[in-house]
């Protein structure tokens, strides 16, 4: 029977900073099953999308797109934040909930032409995951969706993304 996968997020207030509530997967992560069916659901979506490549930004994105990738038997590319990646990179600025930052991906990431899935725990205000995609399409790859574990609908993170198909196992 399919697992209510809300009962395996926890809601903290007021972190990192008042205001915020935060949504953490950890005990997502912590219980097998329900890690499992949270990741067959995304690899059921990159499969229907035809993703010949995953690219999660660091470091929540890691343990999302990971997991896809190796079922489907294609590649991840870590879009990382700053001095992480050792060759010539590309790279793209952002606003979170709570502050600025930058990702970047090496520049033999992704191959022209490549079918990429692009992926993330959580879209919030959407900062994240449309910098991950201007770094995917910057070398040439075409998204051909965007998945995540959990959507926070108020930080209107789908209006910035809103040319990408979105797909997300749970709202709040
Ligand atoms: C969190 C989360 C997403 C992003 C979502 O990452 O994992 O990547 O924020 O917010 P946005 O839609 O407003 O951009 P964070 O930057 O906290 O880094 P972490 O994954 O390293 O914890
Ligand atoms: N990243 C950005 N906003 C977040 C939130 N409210 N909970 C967890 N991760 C986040």
């Amino acid at each position: 029977m399919a697992l209510d996968l809300t009962k395996y997020i926890a809601s903290v207030p007021d972190y990192p900073e008042k205001g915020v509530i935060f949504r953490d997967i950890s005990p997502l992560m912590a219980d097998g099953a329900a890690y499992r069916e949270a990741t067959d659901k995304l690899v059921d979506y990159a499969k229907d999308k035809g993703a010949e490549m995953v690219v999660g930004p660091e470091a929540r994105g890691f343990i999302v797109g990971c997991p896809i990738a190796y079922e489907l038997g294609i590649g991840f590319a870590p879009a990382r934040k700053q001095g992480k990646l050792p060759r010539e990179t590309v790279k793209a600025t952002y606003d979170l909930e709570y502050g600025t930052s930058a990702l970047y991906l090496h520049k033999d990431a992704i191959k022209p032409g490549q079918k990429v899935l692009v992926t993330d725990d959580l879209l919030a205000t959407g900062g994240t995951i449309s910098a991950t995609i201007k770094l995917v399409e910057e070398l040439g790859g075409i998204v051909v969706g965007t998945a995540f574990i959990i959507e926070l609908k108020d930080l209107h993170g789908r209006e910035k993304i809103s040319d990408y198909d979105i797909f997300s196992l749970m709202e709040y």
